[in-house]
Order: structure tokens, then sequence, then C-alpha cells
């Protein structure tokens, strides 16, 4: 059986201090459900030290993003040697990432390989914009963006690695996907990577739905059987909300 997981971006919120606060908050609630594998992922400046905070707990911790080199002169990146013994997780190809950083699925897939080098499970990002979906694209556009950020993995790898599906028109826009859409694109994404890989590291790809989840609504996706879990912006800097997120997913998934 996959291990349920739930993730959040926090994207570009809190200083230090609010940081600290917001893990402080949340701490008691995540540990308290144990069978889903919880992760917080802090802006970069925040890394050390919700990492001290997470010390001695089964809370796991992300980075945002990575850039694919060892180290050198790319002034203002992050290498994955620097993540690594602080994270056990990095967000890669997120969409705000290629909109606005001109990210391309041959560049997250340059970094999806130097993650995996340095014993980081990356998340994947993926999904269709609302022009795509409503030119009837999406299967199209993620098996094309699924097969590009997965180019190369082998079959251990495919099965280590987290994919998220994250249609951009859901992201931040208080309007989700359907529980039933998102757990059909989710399944062609698993065939895509089964295609790739084989059935069997398929089976055992781990793929979020993200885009507008929120304690009220994460049943609905909880409930699918092709989803494993979220990762969840917005609703991710409420303590309230995100725990309910978790216990949600707890209950749904029977861990
Ligand atoms: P929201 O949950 O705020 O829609 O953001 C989703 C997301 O982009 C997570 O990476």
């Amino acid at each position: 059986m996959r291990i349920p997981i739930i993730a959040g971006n926090w994207k570009m919120n809190t200083n230090v201090d609010e940081a600290i606060r917001l893990v402080e908050s949340m701490l008691d609630g995540l540990e308290a459900v144990p069978g889903v594998e919880r992760v917080l992922c802090p802006p970069f400046v925040s890394l050390t030290y919700v990492s001290d905070l997470l010390v001695e707990t089964s809370i796991r911790l992300g980075a945002q993003n990575m850039y694919p080199a060892d180290k050198g002169a790319y002034t203002g990146e992050i290498s994955p040697g620097m993540l690594k013994g602080l994270c056990q997780y990095v967000i890669l190809g997120h969409s705000e990432r290629r909109q606005y950083f001109g990210e391309t699925d041959e560049f997250v897939n340059r970094k999806v390989h130097t993650a995996l080098t340095h014993d980081l499970v990356p998340i994947i990002c993926i999904g269709e914009t609302l022009a795509e979906n409503e030119a009837g694209q999406t299967a199209a556009v993620v098996t094309r963006q699924a097969r590009g950020v997965l180019a190369g993995l082998n079959g251990d790898q495919v099965s280590r690695v987290v994919m998220a599906y994250e249609p951009i028109w859901a992201i931040g826009t208080g309007r989700p996907a359907t529980g039933e859409g998102a757990n059909q694109v989710i399944g062609l994404i698993r065939e895509v990577a089964a295609g790739l890989a084989g059935p069997g590291p398929a089976q055992a790809l781990r793929i979020q739905y993200g885009g507008s989840v929120t304690g009220d609504n994460a049943a609905e996706f909880m409930g699918q059987p092709e989803i494993d879990g979220a990762l969840v912006g917005g609703a991710s800097l409420k303590a309230d909300q995100f725990v309910r997120i978790v216990q949600t997913t707890a209950q749904a998934k029977g861990v």
C-alpha cells in the first residue's frame, strides 16, 4: 500500500519568526497522525529553524526549489548539497516556477535526476492551464509533462519520487478540481509511469492532488483510490486547516 503524503507548500510566505510560530501551532496536531507522511516546505531562510523544531518528531521537511548543480557560480541559487541533511524532500517544477521563471520539463527533469543523486525525494509538479483544460487537452498535456519530467529514471527511482497533479486553474482560485476528475488524470499519470518504468514502480509511485485543497474538501480527494495525498498551498498556512487535511486523509485512507 502507498503511504499517503500531505505536503504544505508555504510558497513565498512567512518570515523566520512567523515560520517558527506556524510550526509550533501545528506540531502537536500533526504529530498525532503518524499514519500519514507529513511534510512542511517553508521558504529557504526558515529551513534551518524549522529543521530544529522538527528534530525528534516524525514530520519531514522539504524545500520549494533547487538548482541542478553541485556548486559554482550560480548567484542566488541553492544546491542539493546545501539541502541534504536539512531536508528530505524538494518540490520541483511547480507551475509558478514554470510560469514566472521559465522552467521547462527538460530543466525540471535535470533537477529530478540531481535531487535523486543526493538522496532528496522530489515532489514533481505537473498540470494543465485553464485554456488547455477548456480545449480538451488535459490528457495530452499531462502525458507530455509526465514523460518529460520522468525521462531517464529507472524503476527504483520512479517508485521513490512523488508527483503532484496541480491543474493551474485550481491553484489559489478556490475552484478545485472534482475528486473524480483529479482521480482520472492521476490514473493517467500512473499509466504513463507504467509505460516508462513498468507496472510495479508505477503502482508504488505516490501521486498527490494540489489546487485549492482545504479541510472542507479534502475528503472528496482522499476518498479516491488513485490519489495518494495532497500538495497544499494556502490552507497549509493555517494550522487548523492543515491539521484537518491530515486527519481527513488518515480517516479516508484508513491509516
Ligand atoms: P493552493 O492550495 O493555495 O491552491 O495552492 C496549491 C499549490 O500550488 C501547492 O503547491
